[in-house]
């Protein structure tokens, strides 16, 4: 989609970039995730493998559902955003199959942000643990099903490797673009950045 290209969202150069409330969904996000991943498998790294299950670990579980819990409906309202103002139209330089390639792994992006933390509030109602602190219960998705919760919170695992994976060459992409082709790539979402040569 690409009806979006206001002025308020164009830099000096005159190549649009991304709205401002965009550019803030994106780098929340991006945030949560890069806390959410090294949670996910340090927690599990004590409870399970180290089997230690104490109040630390216990805090990080809570962290890491609540905050995951958060970041579904941040997401959420970023892909509402994204569905119903556009993005910009695409860095003119890029040939097409770097703007289908950059498409397709946006929307993946986008798609594993919602599977992830929905899996894992579905293993957690199944489980169920949904207790947060020991303070209040995130609501219930389904009744009590252990070896399902076992399921869902492995494809939830395994999943989220997947999106790190994807983050990851995502991430390489952005600088490899900055850095090294020196296009407008970084610019449309870090407006700031000045124009290079
Ligand atoms: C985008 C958000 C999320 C990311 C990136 C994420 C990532 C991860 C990762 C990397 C692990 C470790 C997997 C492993 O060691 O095999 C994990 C485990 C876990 N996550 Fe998440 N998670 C997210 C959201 C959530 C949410 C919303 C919940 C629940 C409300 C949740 C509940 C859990 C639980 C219970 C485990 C332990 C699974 C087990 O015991 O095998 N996660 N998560
Ligand atoms: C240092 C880290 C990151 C950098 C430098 C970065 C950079 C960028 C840039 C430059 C764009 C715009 C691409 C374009 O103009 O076509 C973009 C879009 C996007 N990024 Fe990132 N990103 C980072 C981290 C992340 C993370 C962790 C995620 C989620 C896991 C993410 C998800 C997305 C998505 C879904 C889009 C598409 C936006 C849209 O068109 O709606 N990014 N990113």
């Amino acid at each position: 989609m690409t009806q979006d290209h206001d002025q308020s969202a164009r830099q000096a150069t005159n190549h649009p970039v991304y709205r401002p409330a965009a550019r803030h969904l994106h780098w929340a996000t991006a945030a949560g995730i890069l806390v959410m991943l090294p949670l996910g498998f340090a927690m599990t790294y004590r409870g399970e493998t180290m089997d230690v299950w104490d109040g630390i670990t216990n805090a990080m579980f809570s962290t890491h559902k609540l905050l995951g819990f958060l970041l579904l409906w941040l997401v959420a309202g970023r892909l509402l955003y994204r569905l119903l103002k556009g993005a910009p139209p695409d860095e003119p330089s890029l040939r097409p199959w770097q703007k289908h390639l950059s498409h397709a792994v946006h929307w993946l992006l986008y798609g594993l942000l919602l599977v992830v933390p929905l899996l894992g509030w579905i293993g957690i109602s199944l489980y169920p643990s949904l207790t947060i602190f020991g303070l209040f219960d995130l609501p219930a998705l389904t009744g009590p099903d252990q070896p399902r919760a076992e399921r869902a919170l492995a494809v939830h695992g395994l999943l989220a490797r997947v999106l790190m994976v994807l983050a990851a060459l995502h991430v390489a992409a952005a600088l490899q673009h900055h850095f090294l082709r020196r296009d407008g790539v970084l610019r449309r979402m870090l407006p700031g950045l000045k124009p290079r040569g």
